[in-house]
């Protein structure tokens, strides 16, 4: 079991690299399958939810490696169509795989996905895509079979614009006979890396980012592909919000700043100063934070459901109350009671959580259950006066590159122990 030390208190200072987006590669890494060509992934982060991938991707007899943060995916021998539990029950991002599959294959089986614990995470909206574009999709007892012979693409519609289940359709119908329309479909940056990495094999991808996208297919693909991954802006944020608790002056490089305006202008309305060269962003922080106007998430561009749990971490020193108002997922707060261990007073009711802002924090022994609440114990801890052991920090080595040497070139005073 992996921990994570932060001894609390210190200011943070200096300059990092924020890695590339880990929902950009988990959908164009399932995607590199489709053209049985070689693609090459840069800026692809080193973390276990893209080794999950690789593992994955060799599981199916392509070859995969990473050199850095350049990741070579050599998929011109499929040996097989199917995922076993235990490759699929490593993360949610592996279900990517059943739009691509089919899209190669002709067929695909796949056991329930893994992934954070944060309440129902069915997956009948991608296989209701599925199903409008002329692929027979069934599931048995969480195991999801699809199978065809030939399919025309058609009309999508989502009651709800899920991300994983736009990108499944958008993999799936780029080698359909003909045109699909996703209507609702996910807005978020990452759905427009994945339109751009397909333009690259050479489908033709309309709209992506709007609500509507179009995807021409075609059976015969570019064989070669060159991709460069955007920057992560989840993880931008969570970073922001480590140095607005702890307080100092941070610089991040590799951000795109558009991405994750929601968070910037939350963190400006509690105090921070935030501002913007090229690529890069600097913030600066006194500590002595006051309470944002109130936070709703939802799909983009809304507040990122994802930078929730590392902005309560921020507000809980805060002058005054913060409302957070959770929409996405029903479990999005089971980092609160380990916040309350530190000393944070959080009342939850429903989808609303009313942080007060308290004086000060106490260090102690805390687990993280998640990802992104994991980090934003970290994110917490930068302020707890002593130390703080976080364990299950494996969660957060899903989906942060280096996240205690990050916090370390910032100043912080954190060890990670495996
Ligand atoms: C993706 C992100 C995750 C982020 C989430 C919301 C990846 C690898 N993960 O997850 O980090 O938190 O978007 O921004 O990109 N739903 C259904 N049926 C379905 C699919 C989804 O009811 O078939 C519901 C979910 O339970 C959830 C909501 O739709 O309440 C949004 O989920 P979705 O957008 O699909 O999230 P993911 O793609 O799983």
């Amino acid at each position: 079991m992996s921990k994570l030390v932060v001894k609390g208190g210190a200011t943070l200072s200096g300059s990092v690299r924020v890695q590339g987006a880990k929902n950009s590669a988990l959908p164009i890494l399932a995607a590199s399958i489709i053209s049985g060509g070689e693609s090459v992934i840069h800026n692809c982060p080193d973390i276990s939810d893209v080794d999950d991938a690789l593992e994955i991707l060799r599981y199916l007899g392509c070859r995969a490696r990473r050199d850095g943060t350049k990741v070579t995916v050599d998929s011109s021998e499929l040996a097989r169509t199917d995922i076993p539990e235990e490759l699929m029950c490593r993360m949610r991002g592996s279900v990517l795989f059943l739009g691509a599959l089919v899209a190669r294959a002709g067929e695909a089986k796949i056991s329930a996905p893994g992934g954070c614990r944060l309440g129902p995470r069915p997956v009948d909206l991608h296989l209701r895509a599925l199903r409008a574009i002329g692929i027979d999709a069934s599931e048995n007892e969480g195991s999801v079979r699809c199978r065809c012979a030939e399919y025309r693409g058609g009309l999508v519609y989502l009651p709800i614009p899920s991300v994983g289940a736009t990108e499944n359709a958008m993999a799936a119908a780029s080698r359909a006979r003909g045109t699909t329309v996703i209507v609702n479909a996910a807005r978020e940056p990452e759905i427009c890396d994945l339109a751009c990495y397909l333009s690259k094999l050479g489908v033709r991808v309309f709209g992506a980012g709007s609500s509507t996208v179009t995807i021409e297919g075609r059976k015969t693909l570019n064989k070669a592909a060159e991709h460069r991954l955007i920057p992560d802006r989840i993880a931008a944020a969570t970073y922001l919000c480590c140095a607005a608790a702890a307080g100092g002056k941070a610089e991040l490089r590799n951000v795109c700043v558009l991405d994750i305006c929601p968070v910037i202008r939350a963190l400006r309305e509690m105090g921070c100063e935030i501002s913007r060269r090229r690529d890069s962003l600097t913030i600066v922080s006194k500590g002595k934070l006051r309470a944002h106007g109130g936070i709703v998430t939802g799909p983009y561009p809304a507040f990122p459901t994802d930078a929730q749990p590392p902005l309560m971490a921020a507000s809980v020193l805060a002058e005054g109350s913060s409302v957070f108002t959770e929409t996405v997922f029903e479990k999005r707060y089971r980092h609160v009671p380990e916040l309350i261990k530190l000393g944070a007073d959080i009342e939850v009711e429903g989808k609303r959580a009313l942080v007060r802002g308290v004086n000060s924090l106490r260090g102690c022994e805390l687990k993280a259950e998640d990802l992104r609440g994991g980090a934003a114990l970290a994110t917490a801890a930068l302020r707890a006066e002593g130390e703080t052991v976080i364990s299950g920090f494996e969660y957060v080595k899903r989906g942060y590159e280096g996240f205690g040497r990050t916090l370390s070139e910032l100043g912080a005073q954190v060890v990670e122990i495996d």
